[in-house]
Protein backbone atom coordinates (compact mmCIF):
# COMPACT_ATOMS: atom_id res chain seq x y z
CA UNK A 1 0.00 0.00 0.00
CA UNK A 2 2.55 2.49 0.60
CA UNK A 3 4.75 3.95 -1.85
CA UNK A 4 7.22 5.20 0.40
CA UNK A 5 8.49 8.49 -0.08
CA UNK A 6 10.52 8.67 -3.12
CA UNK A 7 7.91 9.90 -5.78
CA UNK A 8 6.74 12.58 -3.97
CA UNK A 9 8.96 15.19 -5.81
CA UNK A 10 8.27 13.51 -8.94
CA UNK A 11 5.12 15.28 -10.65
CA UNK A 12 3.18 17.83 -8.08
CA UNK A 13 0.27 16.38 -6.99
CA UNK A 14 -3.24 18.65 -6.65
CA UNK A 15 -2.99 18.87 -2.91
CA UNK A 16 0.84 20.02 -2.94
CA UNK A 17 -0.87 23.12 -5.33
CA UNK A 18 -3.54 23.85 -3.24
CA UNK A 19 -1.37 24.02 -0.52
CA UNK A 20 1.43 26.08 -2.03
CA UNK A 21 -1.42 28.53 -4.23
CA UNK A 22 -2.23 29.54 -0.40
CA UNK A 23 0.88 30.16 0.65
CA UNK A 24 1.15 31.75 -2.79
CA UNK A 25 -1.57 34.41 -2.35
CA UNK A 26 -1.08 35.33 1.34
CA UNK A 27 2.74 35.64 1.36
CA UNK A 28 2.67 38.58 -0.73
CA UNK A 29 0.50 40.70 1.63
CA UNK A 30 1.75 38.91 4.52
CA UNK A 31 5.74 40.67 3.25
CA UNK A 32 4.42 44.30 2.05
CA UNK A 33 2.14 44.74 5.28
CA UNK A 34 5.13 43.40 7.74
CA UNK A 35 8.00 45.08 6.13
CA UNK A 36 6.13 48.50 6.68
CA UNK A 37 7.28 47.60 10.30
CA UNK A 38 10.85 48.33 9.75
CA UNK A 39 11.86 45.05 11.33
CA UNK A 40 13.48 41.93 9.83
CA UNK A 41 11.32 38.98 9.13
CA UNK A 42 12.60 35.94 9.10
CA UNK A 43 10.92 33.20 6.92
CA UNK A 44 11.23 29.62 7.48
CA UNK A 45 10.18 26.66 5.35
CA UNK A 46 10.83 24.10 7.98
CA UNK A 47 9.74 20.54 5.76
CA UNK A 48 11.28 22.38 2.58
CA UNK A 49 11.35 19.40 0.42
CA UNK A 50 13.65 20.04 -2.80
CA UNK A 51 12.40 23.43 -4.02
CA UNK A 52 11.42 22.12 -7.60
CA UNK A 53 9.23 19.11 -8.38
CA UNK A 54 11.16 16.71 -11.12
CA UNK A 55 8.11 17.85 -13.71
CA UNK A 56 9.64 21.43 -13.52
CA UNK A 57 6.84 23.32 -10.92
CA UNK A 58 7.88 24.81 -8.61
CA UNK A 59 7.86 23.92 -4.53
CA UNK A 60 7.71 26.28 -1.63
CA UNK A 61 10.87 27.55 -1.39
CA UNK A 62 10.92 28.80 -5.00
CA UNK A 63 7.69 30.30 -4.71
CA UNK A 64 8.14 31.92 -1.21
CA UNK A 65 12.22 33.11 -2.87
CA UNK A 66 10.04 34.93 -6.13
CA UNK A 67 7.63 36.72 -3.91
CA UNK A 68 10.66 38.00 -1.61
CA UNK A 69 12.32 39.25 -4.24
CA UNK A 70 9.16 41.01 -5.44
CA UNK A 71 8.09 41.97 -2.24
CA UNK A 72 11.53 43.57 -1.56
CA UNK A 73 11.28 45.62 -4.78
CA UNK A 74 8.17 47.33 -4.30
CA UNK A 75 8.26 47.50 -0.84
CA UNK A 76 8.14 51.56 0.95
CA UNK A 77 9.63 50.44 4.13
CA UNK A 78 12.70 52.34 4.45
CA UNK A 79 15.05 49.10 4.63
CA UNK A 80 13.20 46.00 3.64
CA UNK A 81 14.88 42.79 5.01
CA UNK A 82 13.37 39.32 5.11
CA UNK A 83 15.91 36.51 5.84
CA UNK A 84 14.78 33.11 4.80
CA UNK A 85 15.77 29.67 5.59
CA UNK A 86 14.66 26.28 4.47
CA UNK A 87 15.08 23.33 6.18
CA UNK A 88 14.84 19.88 4.81
CA UNK A 89 15.80 16.28 6.23
CA UNK A 90 16.72 14.65 3.41
CA UNK A 91 17.27 17.61 -0.02
CA UNK A 92 19.80 19.78 1.18
CA UNK A 93 21.71 19.49 -1.85
CA UNK A 94 18.94 20.07 -4.14
CA UNK A 95 17.39 22.52 -2.13
CA UNK A 96 20.83 24.41 -2.09
CA UNK A 97 20.85 24.04 -6.19
CA UNK A 98 17.33 24.90 -6.71
CA UNK A 99 17.59 27.94 -4.58
CA UNK A 100 21.21 29.20 -5.95
CA UNK A 101 19.61 31.55 -8.51
CA UNK A 102 18.38 33.77 -5.83
CA UNK A 103 21.44 34.31 -3.89
CA UNK A 104 21.19 37.75 -4.83
CA UNK A 105 21.02 41.74 -2.80
CA UNK A 106 18.00 40.28 -1.06
CA UNK A 107 19.99 37.78 0.83
CA UNK A 108 21.07 34.54 0.45
CA UNK A 109 18.74 32.10 1.25
CA UNK A 110 19.92 29.48 4.60
CA UNK A 111 19.75 26.09 3.90
CA UNK A 112 19.61 23.29 6.47
CA UNK A 113 19.83 19.77 6.23
CA UNK A 114 18.22 18.02 9.60
CA UNK A 115 15.14 18.17 11.32
CA UNK A 116 12.92 20.70 11.84
CA UNK A 117 12.87 20.08 15.77
CA UNK A 118 16.38 20.07 16.50
CA UNK A 119 17.15 22.70 14.51
CA UNK A 120 14.66 25.20 14.77
CA UNK A 121 15.08 26.42 18.41
CA UNK A 122 18.55 27.29 17.91
CA UNK A 123 17.65 29.16 14.73
CA UNK A 124 14.92 31.32 16.78
CA UNK A 125 16.64 32.38 19.82
CA UNK A 126 18.35 35.04 18.27
CA UNK A 127 15.17 36.33 16.71
CA UNK A 128 13.57 38.46 19.20
CA UNK A 129 11.78 41.40 18.43
CA UNK A 130 11.73 39.96 14.51
CA UNK A 131 8.58 39.03 12.67
CA UNK A 132 8.50 35.35 12.55
CA UNK A 133 6.89 32.82 9.21
CA UNK A 134 6.63 29.36 9.88
CA UNK A 135 5.26 27.31 6.90
CA UNK A 136 5.22 23.81 8.31
CA UNK A 137 4.43 21.11 6.05
CA UNK A 138 5.38 17.84 6.56
CA UNK A 139 4.79 14.70 5.65
CA UNK A 140 3.08 13.29 8.30
CA UNK A 141 2.09 14.58 11.90
CA UNK A 142 4.93 12.71 13.52
CA UNK A 143 7.02 16.10 13.93
CA UNK A 144 4.32 18.24 14.82
CA UNK A 145 5.15 18.76 18.58
CA UNK A 146 2.51 20.79 20.30
CA UNK A 147 4.70 21.75 22.84
CA UNK A 148 7.35 23.47 19.98
CA UNK A 149 4.63 25.67 18.72
CA UNK A 150 3.57 26.80 22.27
CA UNK A 151 7.06 27.86 23.49
CA UNK A 152 7.66 30.02 20.19
CA UNK A 153 4.51 31.81 21.59
CA UNK A 154 7.24 33.23 24.17
CA UNK A 155 9.99 34.39 22.22
CA UNK A 156 9.52 37.72 22.25
CA UNK A 157 8.98 38.18 18.53
CA UNK A 158 7.24 41.81 17.24
CA UNK A 159 5.24 38.82 15.59
CA UNK A 160 4.87 35.25 14.78
CA UNK A 161 2.46 33.39 12.09
CA UNK A 162 2.83 29.93 11.21
CA UNK A 163 1.02 27.77 8.15
CA UNK A 164 0.40 24.36 9.12
CA UNK A 165 -0.74 21.05 6.78
CA UNK A 166 -2.25 19.29 10.02
CA UNK A 167 -3.01 15.69 8.19
CA UNK A 168 -5.72 15.20 10.79
CA UNK A 169 -7.54 12.11 9.13
CA UNK A 170 -3.70 10.85 9.84
CA UNK A 171 -3.92 11.76 13.36
CA UNK A 172 -7.36 10.26 13.85
CA UNK A 173 -6.01 6.79 12.30
CA UNK A 174 -2.97 6.82 14.20
CA UNK A 175 -5.14 7.51 17.26
CA UNK A 176 -7.59 4.89 16.80
CA UNK A 177 -4.51 2.15 15.69
CA UNK A 178 -3.18 3.27 19.35
CA UNK A 179 -6.37 2.66 21.22
CA UNK A 180 -6.72 -0.39 19.42
CA UNK A 181 -9.95 1.03 17.19
CA UNK A 182 -10.22 0.50 13.77
CA UNK A 183 -10.84 3.39 11.69
CA UNK A 184 -13.19 2.98 8.79
CA UNK A 185 -14.34 5.78 6.75
CA UNK A 186 -16.04 5.42 2.89
CA UNK A 187 -13.06 7.31 1.17
CA UNK A 188 -9.47 6.35 0.91
CA UNK A 189 -6.59 8.72 2.26
CA UNK A 190 -3.55 6.71 1.02
CA UNK A 191 -2.36 9.05 -1.78
CA UNK A 192 -2.12 11.57 1.32
CA UNK A 193 -0.89 8.93 4.30
CA UNK A 194 1.43 7.09 1.98
CA UNK A 195 4.02 10.10 2.74
CA UNK A 196 3.20 9.42 6.71
CA UNK A 197 5.75 7.43 8.22
CA UNK A 198 4.88 7.36 11.34
CA UNK A 199 4.11 4.13 12.70
CA UNK A 200 2.33 3.76 15.67
CA UNK A 201 0.84 0.93 17.50
CA UNK A 202 -0.47 0.49 20.74
CA UNK A 203 2.11 1.13 23.28
CA UNK A 204 2.66 3.57 25.63
CA UNK A 205 4.86 5.38 23.50
CA UNK A 206 2.37 6.03 20.49
CA UNK A 207 -0.15 7.32 23.55
CA UNK A 208 2.52 9.44 24.28
CA UNK A 209 3.40 10.58 20.82
CA UNK A 210 -0.18 11.67 19.84
CA UNK A 211 -0.48 13.86 23.30
CA UNK A 212 2.38 15.56 22.28
CA UNK A 213 1.43 15.70 19.13
CA UNK A 214 -2.17 17.01 20.26
CA UNK A 215 -0.73 19.52 23.33
CA UNK A 216 -3.27 16.66 25.45
CA UNK A 217 -4.95 13.56 25.78
CA UNK A 218 -8.46 15.13 24.55
CA UNK A 219 -8.13 12.95 21.90
CA UNK A 220 -8.57 9.76 23.63
CA UNK A 221 -12.13 11.13 24.46
CA UNK A 222 -13.20 11.57 20.61
CA UNK A 223 -11.61 7.55 19.89
CA UNK A 224 -13.84 6.39 23.23
CA UNK A 225 -17.09 8.16 21.50
CA UNK A 226 -16.08 6.79 17.69
CA UNK A 227 -15.32 3.10 19.47
CA UNK A 228 -18.99 3.69 20.97
CA UNK A 229 -21.04 4.66 17.42
CA UNK A 230 -21.30 7.88 19.25
CA UNK A 231 -19.78 9.60 16.42
CA UNK A 232 -18.86 8.45 12.73
CA UNK A 233 -15.31 8.41 11.36
CA UNK A 234 -15.62 11.84 9.60
CA UNK A 235 -17.12 13.61 12.75
CA UNK A 236 -14.63 12.32 14.74
CA UNK A 237 -12.49 14.25 12.58
CA UNK A 238 -13.56 17.06 12.82
CA UNK A 239 -14.13 17.20 16.80
CA UNK A 240 -10.27 16.46 17.00
CA UNK A 241 -9.69 19.27 14.44
CA UNK A 242 -12.12 21.65 17.08
CA UNK A 243 -10.13 20.33 20.12
CA UNK A 244 -6.49 21.14 18.38
CA UNK A 245 -7.39 24.79 17.82
CA UNK A 246 -8.85 25.41 20.77
CA UNK A 247 -5.40 23.64 22.67
CA UNK A 248 -3.59 26.33 19.95
CA UNK A 249 -5.82 29.44 20.98
CA UNK A 250 -4.45 28.88 24.27
CA UNK A 251 -1.15 30.38 22.90
CA UNK A 252 -2.46 32.49 20.22
CA UNK A 253 -5.12 34.71 20.04
CA UNK A 254 -6.75 33.79 16.08
CA UNK A 255 -6.62 30.23 14.53
CA UNK A 256 -8.01 29.59 11.55
CA UNK A 257 -8.45 26.21 9.68
CA UNK A 258 -9.38 25.26 5.87
CA UNK A 259 -10.10 22.04 5.49
CA UNK A 260 -8.73 20.85 1.98
CA UNK A 261 -11.08 18.65 0.09
CA UNK A 262 -9.95 16.94 -2.91
CA UNK A 263 -12.24 15.33 -5.62
CA UNK A 264 -15.32 15.39 -3.19
CA UNK A 265 -17.04 18.48 -1.91
CA UNK A 266 -18.28 16.28 0.92
CA UNK A 267 -15.02 15.47 3.41
CA UNK A 268 -11.86 16.86 3.77
CA UNK A 269 -8.60 15.26 3.21
CA UNK A 270 -6.44 17.52 5.57
CA UNK A 271 -6.57 20.61 7.31
CA UNK A 272 -4.33 24.14 6.74
CA UNK A 273 -4.26 26.21 10.11
CA UNK A 274 -2.89 29.39 9.95
CA UNK A 275 -2.14 30.57 13.46
CA UNK A 276 -1.06 34.14 14.41
CA UNK A 277 -1.55 37.25 17.23
CA UNK A 278 -2.42 40.07 15.29
CA UNK A 279 -5.94 40.75 13.45
CA UNK A 280 -4.80 41.83 10.26
CA UNK A 281 -2.82 38.60 9.49
CA UNK A 282 -5.45 36.72 10.67
CA UNK A 283 -8.35 39.17 8.32
CA UNK A 284 -5.72 38.48 5.41
CA UNK A 285 -5.61 34.61 5.96
CA UNK A 286 -9.07 34.12 6.12
CA UNK A 287 -9.90 36.27 2.94
CA UNK A 288 -7.17 33.95 1.29
CA UNK A 289 -8.86 31.23 2.48
CA UNK A 290 -12.48 32.01 1.71
CA UNK A 291 -11.07 32.53 -2.09
CA UNK A 292 -9.03 29.78 -2.44
CA UNK A 293 -12.09 27.31 -0.84
CA UNK A 294 -14.35 29.19 -3.98
CA UNK A 295 -11.72 28.37 -6.94
CA UNK A 296 -11.37 24.70 -5.40
CA UNK A 297 -15.47 24.51 -5.73
CA UNK A 298 -15.57 25.53 -9.23
CA UNK A 299 -12.55 23.05 -9.97
CA UNK A 300 -14.68 20.19 -8.07
CA UNK A 301 -17.81 21.46 -9.97
CA UNK A 302 -16.05 21.18 -13.27
CA UNK A 303 -15.25 17.37 -12.55
CA UNK A 304 -19.46 17.51 -12.69
CA UNK A 305 -20.91 17.97 -9.39
CA UNK A 306 -22.83 20.84 -9.78
CA UNK A 307 -24.33 22.59 -6.88
CA UNK A 308 -26.66 25.62 -6.51
CA UNK A 309 -25.16 26.90 -3.27
CA UNK A 310 -22.49 28.59 -2.13
CA UNK A 311 -20.27 27.50 0.56
CA UNK A 312 -18.43 28.71 3.06
CA UNK A 313 -14.47 27.17 3.79
CA UNK A 314 -16.02 24.45 5.89
CA UNK A 315 -18.34 23.39 3.37
CA UNK A 316 -21.27 24.35 4.98
CA UNK A 317 -23.88 26.48 2.62
CA UNK A 318 -24.15 29.64 3.50
CA UNK A 319 -26.82 31.75 5.25
CA UNK A 320 -26.41 34.93 6.04
CA UNK A 321 -29.41 34.90 8.40
CA UNK A 322 -27.49 32.42 10.78
CA UNK A 323 -24.23 34.77 10.15
CA UNK A 324 -26.06 37.58 11.35
CA UNK A 325 -27.12 35.96 14.12
CA UNK A 326 -23.51 34.57 15.06
CA UNK A 327 -22.53 38.65 15.24
CA UNK A 328 -25.12 39.10 17.43
CA UNK A 329 -24.60 36.41 19.78
CA UNK A 330 -20.64 37.22 19.79
CA UNK A 331 -21.34 40.74 20.41
CA UNK A 332 -23.09 40.14 22.91
CA UNK A 333 -19.90 38.60 24.88
CA UNK A 334 -18.04 41.73 24.29
CA UNK A 335 -20.70 43.98 26.21
CA UNK A 336 -17.71 47.10 25.60
CA UNK A 337 -17.65 46.47 22.12
CA UNK A 338 -14.83 45.61 19.96
CA UNK A 339 -12.42 47.48 17.39
CA UNK A 340 -13.44 46.26 14.10
CA UNK A 341 -10.63 44.26 12.88
CA UNK A 342 -10.14 42.29 16.24
CA UNK A 343 -14.01 41.87 15.78
CA UNK A 344 -13.03 39.95 12.69
CA UNK A 345 -10.28 37.96 13.22
CA UNK A 346 -11.70 36.83 17.05
CA UNK A 347 -15.51 36.20 15.09
CA UNK A 348 -13.62 33.92 12.06
CA UNK A 349 -12.08 32.39 15.04
CA UNK A 350 -14.79 31.73 16.82
CA UNK A 351 -16.81 30.52 14.09
CA UNK A 352 -14.97 30.10 11.13
CA UNK A 353 -14.30 31.23 7.62
CA UNK A 354 -18.01 31.74 6.99
CA UNK A 355 -17.66 34.32 4.67
CA UNK A 356 -15.73 37.11 3.51
CA UNK A 357 -14.56 39.92 5.66
CA UNK A 358 -16.23 42.33 3.58
CA UNK A 359 -19.89 40.50 4.30
CA UNK A 360 -19.36 41.36 8.18
CA UNK A 361 -18.99 44.89 7.32
CA UNK A 362 -22.28 44.52 5.40
CA UNK A 363 -23.65 42.92 8.38
CA UNK A 364 -22.69 45.90 10.75
CA UNK A 365 -23.95 48.58 7.95
CA UNK A 366 -27.61 47.30 8.21
CA UNK A 367 -27.54 46.81 12.37
CA UNK A 368 -25.99 50.49 12.30
CA UNK A 369 -29.03 51.59 10.47
CA UNK A 370 -31.92 49.34 12.10
CA UNK A 371 -30.11 50.45 15.43
CA UNK A 372 -28.37 47.19 16.93
CA UNK A 373 -25.03 48.39 17.16
CA UNK A 374 -23.73 51.75 18.32
CA UNK A 375 -20.90 52.33 15.96
CA UNK A 376 -17.92 54.97 17.54
CA UNK A 377 -15.47 56.31 14.59
CA UNK A 378 -12.43 57.93 14.97
CA UNK A 379 -12.80 61.02 13.29
CA UNK A 380 -16.50 61.02 13.89
CA UNK A 381 -16.81 63.44 11.22
CA UNK A 382 -14.71 64.04 7.27
CA UNK A 383 -12.97 67.00 6.26
CA UNK A 384 -16.31 68.64 5.51
CA UNK A 385 -18.11 67.61 8.51
CA UNK A 386 -20.14 65.33 7.60
CA UNK A 387 -20.67 62.38 9.88
CA UNK A 388 -17.70 59.42 9.20
CA UNK A 389 -19.82 56.16 7.79
CA UNK A 390 -16.35 54.02 6.97
CA UNK A 391 -15.94 50.71 8.91
CA UNK A 392 -12.43 49.71 7.66
CA UNK A 393 -9.90 50.63 10.49
CA UNK A 394 -6.51 52.51 9.16
CA UNK A 395 -3.83 52.91 11.45
CA UNK A 396 -1.86 55.10 9.31
CA UNK A 397 -5.02 57.64 8.73
CA UNK A 398 -5.19 57.40 12.82
CA UNK A 399 -8.66 55.65 11.53
CA UNK A 400 -10.62 53.14 14.31
CA UNK A 401 -14.58 51.85 14.49
CA UNK A 402 -15.58 50.38 17.06
CA UNK A 403 -18.99 48.04 17.64
CA UNK A 404 -20.78 47.83 20.30
CA UNK A 405 -24.35 46.04 20.49
CA UNK A 406 -26.94 47.70 21.60
CA UNK A 407 -30.41 46.37 22.95
CA UNK A 408 -29.06 42.66 24.13
C1 LIG B 1 5.42 17.45 2.07
S1 LIG B 1 7.12 17.56 1.76
C2 LIG B 1 7.35 19.31 1.61
C3 LIG B 1 6.95 19.85 0.28
C4 LIG B 1 7.25 21.30 0.11
N1 LIG B 1 6.48 22.13 1.00
C5 LIG B 1 7.00 21.74 -1.33
O1 LIG B 1 6.04 22.50 -1.61
O2 LIG B 1 7.75 21.36 -2.19
C6 LIG B 1 7.82 17.20 3.31
C7 LIG B 1 9.34 17.30 3.37
O3 LIG B 1 9.74 17.14 4.73
C8 LIG B 1 11.01 16.50 4.76
N2 LIG B 1 11.15 15.97 6.14
C9 LIG B 1 10.71 14.82 6.67
N3 LIG B 1 10.94 14.79 8.01
C10 LIG B 1 11.52 15.98 8.32
C11 LIG B 1 11.97 16.58 9.54
N4 LIG B 1 11.86 15.95 10.71
N5 LIG B 1 12.49 17.82 9.48
C12 LIG B 1 12.60 18.49 8.31
N6 LIG B 1 12.21 17.96 7.13
C13 LIG B 1 11.68 16.73 7.14
C14 LIG B 1 10.93 15.49 3.67
O4 LIG B 1 12.23 15.18 3.19
C15 LIG B 1 10.09 16.23 2.61
O5 LIG B 1 10.93 16.82 1.66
Amino acid sequence: MSKGNNDFFKVKKDWSEIKDRLLAYYLPQYFQKVLMTNKPIFYVDCFAGMGKFDDGKDGSPRIALQIRDSSICHSRAQSPLINTCFIDLNYGNELKANTAEFNNQNGIPLVIQGRYEEEIEKLLSDKRGQNVFLYIDPYGIRALNYTLFSKFADYGFSSIEMLINMNSFGFMRAACRAMKVDYVINESLDDLVEYDPTQVDASVQSINLLNSIAGGDFWQTIVMDYTANKIDGYEAEKRFSNGYKQQLRKKYTYVLDMPICIKSRQHPKYRMIHISNHEDGCILMADNMFSRSEELFVEVQNQGQLSLFSFDVQNNTIDENDIRQKMLDFLATVPNGMTADKLIAAFFTEYGVVCKSGVLRDIWKEFEKNGTIEVIRIPATTPTGLPSAFFTEDRKKKQSVTIRRLRI
